[in-house]
């Protein structure tokens, strides 16, 4: 049999859309799933949705939406936006796929029969942000220590699991096992929570009805997080698919975030020595996501929507949308040492845009492509590449694979960079103009660059797939691997294509930013269809422009106050460049008037203005009326 490998996220809570953070752990486990298959592991990848939850119910409630609707189009929402962000799962598994709610069932009866659940009261405290069971000792100031929000007071009676029997065998098996939690800080984290000694803990909830009943005991619902941590068996197949189940159990690699090291390194692993199965291999943790030095929090509205900010960037740079989904990916893997907290800030993803992709990677490409046109009319050169080089690669390789096996995805990317830098500098020692007049060594020098785009195009693979394939298929090379050097492009021309990462002007820095927060989100025509009900939610209205001013410190911004008849808005729009605020006033125009309001440099915005724009960005104009009519009337 050949080398397999399991790799799975955290299912992800429906009541929230996916945020950066969220997306980051996929991308993550996405960027090792694919260089697993690069390095020809067979890969299995799961990741999905966690939807029995107190906190789901209560929001499809609060939506007035039937629970079940509510999280299959939750469900869909975030799979769709992974599927927009290339993460290759092998299963989206959802906690109410009907093999899941088997497998949750057989694990509560088989460790009910081993005697390791049984029948008790439970009194104490729950946290229903978190989902979580809190003694009194656990409370700061009377709410929940993780979260800090209010607690729930439970008294009722509640299945336990014998979570103490197992402290002694976890405890023997950490200190042996001393790499099965990494980083170290969090393995020191739960030896010494193992070594404070464990106690048993609720695994069913009497009052609420979304989920899994026991089996035996219909008035009882399984805990959530009990039914969730299961997951990962049964993705595999566990009772459904004997095969695969024992191909890819246990688990090579748990991804998950540091809140949640405890279920995943204590209650998990006691679960499945209860029921005889293997432990996985390893749970690493990884950090954080703060936005601009800040938390991510809803009240702090700084909570950054991934394809939102993808959108918008690949309109203000003009490329395609999966060349900026490559972006954040190559972004949030190059910034964070993954295991830490991370910051996302804009002006370090524009810096390192400009810099590493825009400058070394994209511009190594433009100039060899433009210098193969010149001197071989983008012919490719049939010499072998400068043994130097070869040499070079063969002593960044190794480098870059132990980095890959430790997660250490900034290292990894910085030696592709030494190698992007190798090939940059080349450039400037052989100066290729100078030997327009010596054939043999330019053509070295041009093979050299090209093998070396190649090259460096395959190891990005797992970091951005749409702009490597794109590389890769206009270089013909065929054989994507990661392995030692050997001879890739093997067509015959090559032609110039336009530049894969147009250099950003600063100005852009600040309309990207308001990606989460801007009134003007310009779509791309075609990426999706609509149905005729959703665009009829669109409220659109003609509106006068009574007041125009330019936003302070914004070359792009106005401020503009419009009457819609029977009430004024201010709306801040990006069209400082095309328009003077003089020639505004008095326009009527048309707003979509049913936005949500939305902060603008510290201005509240309330709809957006529709305008037209050519695809280069150089033309703007505003949509108006053919002839007059009154202000607030209702575009259909
Ligand atoms: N449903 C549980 C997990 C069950 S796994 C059997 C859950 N869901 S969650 O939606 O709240 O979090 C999902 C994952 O996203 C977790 O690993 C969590 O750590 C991660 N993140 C949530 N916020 C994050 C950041 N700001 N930054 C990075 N990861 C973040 O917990």
């Amino acid at each position: 049999m050949g080398k397999t490998y399991y790799i799975t996220t955290a299912i992800y809570y429906v009541n929230s859309k996916p945020h950066i953070g969220s997306v980051s752990e996929a991308i993550s486990a996405d960027v090792i799933a694919r260089f697993k298959r690069l390095t020809k592991f067979d890969v299995f990848f799961s990741t999905g949705t966690d939807e029995h939850s107190q906190k789901i119910e209560a929001k499809a409630k609060e939506l007035g939406i039937d629970t079940q609707k509510f999280v299959d189009d939750a469900s869909a929402t975030w799979r769709n936006i992974f599927d927009r962000f290339n993460i290759s799962y092998s299963r989206f598994i959802r906690t109410s796929d009907s093999d899941h709610f088997k497998v949750v069932q057989e694990f509560f009866k088989r460790m009910y029969e081993k005697g390791d659940i049984y029948l008790g009261k439970y009194e104490g405290w729950y946290c229903v942000r978190d989902e979580t069971f809190l003694k009194d000792s656990d409370l700061v100031d009377g709410k929940c220590p993780y979260c800090g929000g209010e607690v729930q007071r439970i008294s009722e009676d509640n299945y336990f699991f014998r979570l103490s029997k197992f402290r002694d065998t976890l405890l023997e098996f950490y200190e042996k096992n001393p790499t099965f939690i990494e980083p170290e800080s969090r393995y020191n984290e739960l030896l010494n929570i193992l070594k404070g000694g464990l106690q048993d803990i609720s695994v069913t909830r009497k009052s609420f009805k979304f989920g899994i009943p026991v089996p035996f005991d219909q008035d009882h619902t399984i805990y959530v997080w009990f039914d969730a941590l299961i997951n990962y068996v049964t993705a595999v197949g566990f009772l459904e698919n004997k095969d695969m189940f024992n191909k890819f159990w246990p688990a090579d690699l748990h991804l998950i975030g540091k809140d949640i090291t405890r279920f995943h390194g204590i209650v998990w692993p006691a679960m499945l020595l209860s029921v005889g199965l293997p432990l996985p291999k390893k749970i690493f943790a990884h950090g954080f996501w703060n936005i601009e030095g800040a938390k991510m929090s809803k009240s702090l509205g700084n909570i950054v929507d991934p394809v939102e900010f993808a959108e918008r960037f690949s309109t203000l740079a003009n490329i395609p949308f999966d060349f900026s989904v490559d972006i954040l990916r190559y972004y949030l893997s190059r910034e964070a040492v993954f295991g830490l907290d991370a910051d996302f800030r804009i002006e370090s993803l524009f810096r390192r845009y400009n810099s590493d992709l825009a400058n070394d990677y994209g511009n190594l490409i433009n100039r060899t492509l433009n210098m193969l046109s010149k001197y071989k009319n983008s012919a490719v050169p049939t010499a072998s590449s400068d043994p130097e080089f070869i040499n070079f690669v063969s002593s960044v390789l190794p480098q870059f694979n132990e980095a890959m096996e430790k997660y250490a995805f900034s290292n990894a990317l910085e030696s592709v960079w030494s190698l992007i830098g190798y090939l940059n500098n080349y450039i400037q020692v052989k100066e290729p103009w100078k030997l327009t007049k010596e054939t043999e060594k330019l053509d070295i020098v041009l093979k050299t660059l090209l093998e070396g785009i190649a090259y460096v195009s395959i190891l990005l693979q797992p970091f951005m797939p749409s702009v490597t394939k794109f590389v890769l298929d206009k270089f013909g090379v065929e054989k994507r691997e990661i392995e030692e050097y050997k001879e890739l492009v093997h067509i015959k021309t090559i032609e110039v294509f336009n530049p894969i990462f147009p250099r950003l002007e600063k100005e852009k820095i600040e309309l990207v930013g308001e990606a989460n927060t801007s009134d003007s989100k310009e779509s791309n025509v075609g990426i999706t269809k609509i149905t005729y009900e959703d665009f009829s939610k669109v409220d659109l209205r003609v509106a006068k422009v009574l007041e125009a001013e330019r936003v302070k410190n914004s070359e792009k911004l106005i401020k503009l106050t419009l009457s819609l008849g029977s009430e004024q808005r201010t709306i801040v729009a990006g069209i400082g460049k095309f328009y003077s605020p003089e020639e505004l006033l008095n326009k009527k125009i048309i707003i979509v008037a049913n936005l949500e309001e939305r902060k603008i440099m510290g201005i509240t915005s309330q709809g957006m203005l529709l305008a037209a724009s050519t695809s280069n960005k150089e033309k703007l104009t505003l949509l108006t009326v053919d002839t007059d009519i009154e202000e607030g009337a209702k575009i259909s």
